[in-house]
């Protein structure tokens, strides 16, 4: 893997503005899909805060990512688009992660995806409404800005949504902020692409990618040039953001959509960014490789005023000092571990559905 070098040191982390302390955590908070990249990094910091978690997930992705707080929260391993009566019995608000999570796995089943991302996500907001829960943080998509003019965008932007993944989360955003007149307080986070280090680890997600094709390959592929614009953010702001919007005031947060992301990077410049990266690290050379763009790309600038404006809330830890974690959790595993299907939601699913009639047929075996 290279010689190591001694990094220098990167100080303490800013703060994103997070109260340190929850207002009340005397809670049961609902967290769907808490199994995910998210999740695994948002449920500890939960639990740190105070609050009783219960995680409702269909674990595709397996158990394994919860070992760091299993022992400390309620599991209910079920599938969202049948939720069980009994699991909102004593919640007192959601926090909804479940669902296809990109464009990729939702093209692959459409139909899963709507009733998953749209319907369950509507579904889940009426169960909310008739327990009396108010509080229900959607994770919703910057994505959704795909498509318009170039520059930048707010949440008051007149999106289009066309593709499957980001038409599906509109459906649930308009369906929740529907509910509101019903009693329900939703609050919607569109996420930019997220990156970072996370017990359930994705490298399917643009930052991720390139750090583990740079250590593996030393070669980046940038699809047509990668001039393209992307919103990013670390995935521990996402979870501390997700946290804020379910803490604050309902008459600052009720019925919002915030985007929430640390920068707008163009993909050549994250390339640059981790090349270099691992180049300091790790003394390797990193190519750059420019390959034809594929028939869909996302290209989209978005901003995050309106979350600093309205909660204090800025995202603090920027692609250079997520990418160098990374790059020392990571460093020297072994490359089989950086390629497991389960790391690519888009394989992952292919490989179940290739599997699904083997299995069938081969049940007695097993
Ligand atoms: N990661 C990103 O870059 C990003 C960006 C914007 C928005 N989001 C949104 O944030 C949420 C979480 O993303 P992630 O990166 O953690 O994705 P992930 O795929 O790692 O996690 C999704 C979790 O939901 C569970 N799940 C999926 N379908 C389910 C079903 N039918 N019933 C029960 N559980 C189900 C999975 O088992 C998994 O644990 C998703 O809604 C995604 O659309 C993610």
């Amino acid at each position: 893997m290279g010689e190591h070098r001694e990094q220098p040191s990167r100080g303490e982390r800013r703060t994103n503005g997070l109260p340190p302390v929850a207002p009340d955590a005397d809670q049961t908070v609902l967290v769907a899909g808490g199994a995910g990249y998210i999740g695994c990094v948002l449920v500890p910091r939960l639990l740190e805060r105070g609050y009783r978690v219960r995680v409702l997930d269909r674990l595709y992705f397996g158990e394994e990512p919860l070992a760091g707080f299993r022992d400390r929260v309620e599991l209910v391993v079920a599938d969202v688009r049948e939720i069980p009566a009994t699991a909102l019995d004593g919640v007192d608000g959601v926090i909804n992660l479940s669902g296809l999570s990109n464009d990729p796995t939702a093209e692959f089943d459409p139909q899963a995806n709507w009733q998953m991302n749209a319907i369950a996500t509507e579904t889940l907001g009426r169960m909310c409404v008739e327990r009396g829960v108010q509080r229900y943080v959607f994770a919703s998509s910057c994505s959704l800005y795909d498509g318009l003019p170039p520059g930048m965008h707010d949440e008051t932007a007149a999106i289009q949504p066309r593709a499957a993944y980001a038409t599906s989360k509109r459906y649930g955003e308009e369906k929740l902020l529907g509910l509101a007149d019903d009693g329900l307080c939703p609050v919607l986070l569109r996420n930019g692409t997220v990156y970072g280090h996370s017990p359930r680890m994705r490298f399917d997600l643009v930052v991720n990618t390139f750090v583990k094709d740079a250590l593996l390959n030393g070669r980046l592929m940038l699809h047509g040039g990668g001039w393209m614009w992307r919103p990013l953010v670390d995935v521990r702001d996402v979870a501390d953001a997700m946290i804020a919007a379910y803490e604050a005031p309902a008459d600052k947060v009720g019925g919002e959509i915030f985007n929430v992301l640390h920068s707008n990077y163009q993909i050549r410049e994250l390339a640059m960014l981790v090349a270099g990266s691992v180049q300091v690290a790790t003394g390797r050379h990193v190519e750059l490789v420019d390959v034809p763009a594929p028939t869909l790309t996302r290209d989209y600038e978005c901003s995050s005023a309106k979350l600093s404006a309205t909660l204090g809330f800025i995202p603090s830890c920027s692609v250079l000092e997520a990418v160098a974690d990374l790059l020392e959790r990571i460093s020297g595993v072994d490359g089989a571990r950086l390629t497991d299907p389960r790391c690519y939601n888009i394989r992952w699913l292919e490989l179940l559905s290739e599997l699904r009639p083997g299995l069938e047929r081969f049940a007695t075996v097993l």
